[in-house]
């Protein structure tokens, strides 16, 4: 003890005495104390800039020569002793050269014993800045070596620790792929002194691929380094789209979670409260805040706001999810869709500069380029607002940049439904592997009723069909292919409707009719007749019909179009035709502004139709606006879905800002109740006070990540997912109500509700 304050006073007097003033060492923390004057030997690093490497400067380190055995069994003296240590952690160091002494925070892996005297540990460093390994060797069973040798044995693997030790030539040659596409380096670091900073439980086995159940996901966070990275993406993209919004002066204003009951669309879930008969409802979102935020002078607003919505599971549905929320007034839908336009260029210019994609066993996952990372972040690279593109960076070349996407497409709703079955159409599905979907003749009425009667029972229907061809398009390949699909067709989760089924042929020119007999000589040429539509049909090719009610196209997608789509991927999955990476955007706009009621929660109108995206959303245009009494149905909406790679990123549209208009759809279109419309009455309120016109937008936050990364669902990017069944099970939630919190907050179960005798 005597030494190493020698040492330290005259390393650093001022700070060492004035330490000794403040707090007596306790026992356990005097090798602690040692430790704060590791950050006299080390340079500062910040996030911007790289340390030269000094090792005169390190030779005053000086290690604890505490000749002592821990047992790490007694929780509070390594609470007590952590806390301290932590107190005073070294700066970053973003480069270790040999023969430099450090200090380094983080956990130990799992411990090879080489001899007894002789031990390499895996070291997964706080920072991540390098791939560590711990070397630890004792000759001297009276040196310091010895004794940290023998802590090392006895901490449990996988445990948080501080170690001190030396920087010494890498003679690691095993390679993790995630750590070579990092590009960290490798350091060696031989040890001199270690302590446990908590204990990892004995009886818990880890394996590299491990999946944790639900329950466990601390554990999958804490050993999975994709899900660690997916979140680290994702903190990026959120910044970086925080940053394009603060240079087109948008404000960040949060509203309130705590919300009430209204029929925008979506169920909601509901918060109890102690007030009899009285609850809040959370936010299906922030919709109605935002329009009274226009009408309270707010020129433009965004907030990443969390969303509630008690809907069925789906892959990319959370019953909580973030959005991207943003609102602008004055502003057209045009000057929206402009907005985002620019918004997502920038993201991809950005990610196309400073992010990779690396296939590690199979698993396309994204990593920070290696010369960006401790450099300041390029997010002073706006996207110019006049022409909505990103400068053009000067990147060097690297073959597995983030890929940039491809121009922005536009179509309406109408285009997407007919020509790809789908309002979120994926325009990678495309020749040469699949056309896009056409009526079969004129207006999809040229074939032959007695083949139109063997696929469907409709009346007088529309009959629409596409071409698929495989890579290796021999028509007995295709045959095979296309049988096993349409056998599994009713055990996927594809619904195709009882009153049609689909015509399948393949395209075989050494068969009679090359295949389509079943069309007879008329209907075969009516096909050939198609050669404008869809090229030439080779053998293999695959045809599909279906026929469809000959009614205007309504709903998300149509049977031929879920089809077209599974079909694409089964291909895919088999290897049968190549995946394609690439990122195709689209806008879809010209909505129907309603839709028939169905199995929707929609306003609880009596007209039989419900909005199909919100009640606020405007007409397209003033025949649109006429359109409204007399055929509502036939009533385009200002609304406009962006949609990346067949998967709908965000929606947006404008708002009816006049308060007699959204009464007038309200209460004469959408035949809501008195009691339905004032649910509204503080949005219509606001709207009566000299609204300005506004127009939005949402990005489904977690979708956008999750496309991004080309993962199946978004609970790949999301810290703590709820479950299929809406549930939580690290924390357990939602939790059973207990008889005191019944009473407190007036719950009542049908059994406690008693029978009233007349
Ligand atoms: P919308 O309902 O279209 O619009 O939602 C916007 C985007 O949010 C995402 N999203 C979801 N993500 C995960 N889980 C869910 N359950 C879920 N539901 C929706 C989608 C969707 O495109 N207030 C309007 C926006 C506006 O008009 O400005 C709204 O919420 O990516």
């Amino acid at each position: 003890m005597a030494r190493f304050l020698l040492i330290s006073l005259r390393n650093n007097p001022l700070r060492c005495i004035s330490r000794v003033q403040r707090r007596p060492l306790a026992r356990q923390c005097q090798s602690i104390f040692q430790l704060e004057h590791t950050r006299f030997i080390q340079k500062e690093a910040t996030h911007d800039e790289d340390i030269p490497g000094d090792s005169s400067q390190n030779k005053v380190l000086s290690f604890p020569d505490e000749m002592k055995k821990y047992t790490f069994e007694d929780p509070f003296q390594i609470f007590e002793e952590s806390c301290t240590l932590l107190k005073d952690q070294p700066p970053k160091r973003l480069e270790f050269e040999v023969g430099q002494d450090i200090v380094v925070y983080g956990y130990i892996g799992k411990r090879k014993d080489m001899r007894s005297n002789f031990s390499f540990c895996p070291f997964e460093h706080k920072d991540s800045k390098a791939d560590f390994q711990i070397v630890s060797q004792w000759d001297d069973p009276d040196s310091r070596q010895y004794f940290a040798h023998q802590n090392l044995k006895a901490i449990p693997s996988y445990s948080p620790v501080m170690v001190m030790g030396t920087v010494q030539e890498s003679k690691q040659t095993a390679t993790d792929p995630l750590v070579e596409a990092k590009g960290l380096s490798k350091v060696e670091l031989k040890l001199q002194y270690i302590r446990c900073l908590n204990t990892f439980p004995k009886d818990v086995a880890v394996s590299k691929d491990t999946v944790w159940p639900a329950k466990s996901r601390h554990m999958q966070l804490r050993f999975d380094p994709f899900l660690r990275d997916r979140l680290f993406f994702r903190t990026w993209v959120k910044r970086s789209l925080v940053h394009i919004l603060s240079t087109q002066e948008f404000l960040e204003i949060e509203t309130p979670i705590l919300f009430k009951s209204t029929p925008e669309g979506a169920r909601e879930f509901l918060v109890p409260t102690r007030r009899q008969g009285y609850a809040y409802a959370l936010p299906q979102s922030p919709q109605q805040y935002k329009q009274t935020l226009m009408a309270g002078g707010i020129q433009r607003y965004y907030q990443f706001a969390k969303c509630f919505r008690d809907e069925d599971h789906r892959a990319d549905r959370q019953p909580e999810f973030t959005q991207l929320d943003l609102e602008m007034a004055f502003a057209t839908g045009r000057e929206v869709m402009d907005l985002l336009t620019m918004m997502v260029t920038t993201l991809f210019t950005r990610l196309h500069r400073h992010w990779k994609i690396v296939e590690i066993n199979g698993i396309r996952h994204p990593v920070r380029i290696k010369e960006m990372v401790g450099k300041r972040d390029s997010l002073e690279t706006p996207a110019s607002p006049e022409t909505g593109l990103a400068d053009e960076i000067n990147t060097p070349e690297i073959s597995n940049r983030f890929p940039r996407p491809k121009p922005m497409t536009i179509m309406t709703y109408e285009d997407a439904m007919g020509r790809y079955g789908s309002d979120k159409p994926d325009l990678r599905i495309e020749l040469p592997w699949a056309s896009n979907i056409y009526q079969i003749g004129e207006n999809g009425k040229g074939l032959p009723s007695r083949f139109t009667q063997m696929i469907s029972d409709l009346q007088d229907p529309v009959v629409e069909g596409f071409r698929f061809r495989l890579y290796d398009s021999r028509p007995s390949e295709s045959v095979k292919f296309i049988r096993e699909f349409m056998d599994n067709l009713p055990n996927t989760t594809l619904k195709i409707g009882p009153e049609s089924v689909p015509g399948v042929f393949v395209y075989d020119s050494s068969k009679p009719l090359y295949g389509l007999s079943a069309l007879g000589h008329d209907g075969a040429e009516v096909l050939n007749d198609m050669e404008d539509s869809w090229p030439q049909c080779e053998d293999g090719d695959i045809i599909i019909m279906h026929a469809r009610n000959d009614e205007p196209l309504s709903g998300g997608s149509t049977e031929l179009g879920r089809i077209r789509t599974a079909l694409y991927w089964a291909a895919v999955k088999q290897g049968l035709i190549p995946e394609n990476h690439e990122f195709k955007l689209l806008w879809v706009h010209g909505f129907p502004l309603f839709s028939p009621t169905g199995d929707e929660v929609g306003q609880g109108g009596t007209a039989g139709i419900c909005s199909t995206h919100h009640p606020f959303t405007a007409p397209l245009n003033d025949e649109d606006f006429k359109n409204l009494k007399t055929d509502p149905l036939k009533v385009r909406a200002d609304h406009y879905d962006l949609v990346i790679n067949g998967v709908e990123i965000g929606g947006g549209s404008r708002r009816i800002h006049v308060a007699e208009v959204q009464e007038y759809v309200m209460r004469d279109i959408l035949k809501m109740t008195d009691e339905g419309v004032s649910q509204f009455s503080h949005l219509i309120d606001a709207l009566r006070s000299g609204c300005p016109p506004h127009a939005g937008f949402a990005i489904g936050f977690d979708r956008l990540i999750s496309v991004l990364l080309d993962v199946p669902s978004v609970r790949d990017v999301i810290a703590f997912p709820k479950t299929n069944r809406g549930e939580d099970l690290l924390v357990g939630s939602p939790a059973k109500v207990t008889p005191e919190q019944k009473k407190t907050y007036h719950i009542f179960e049908e059994s406690d509700i008693k029978p009233t005798t007349e």
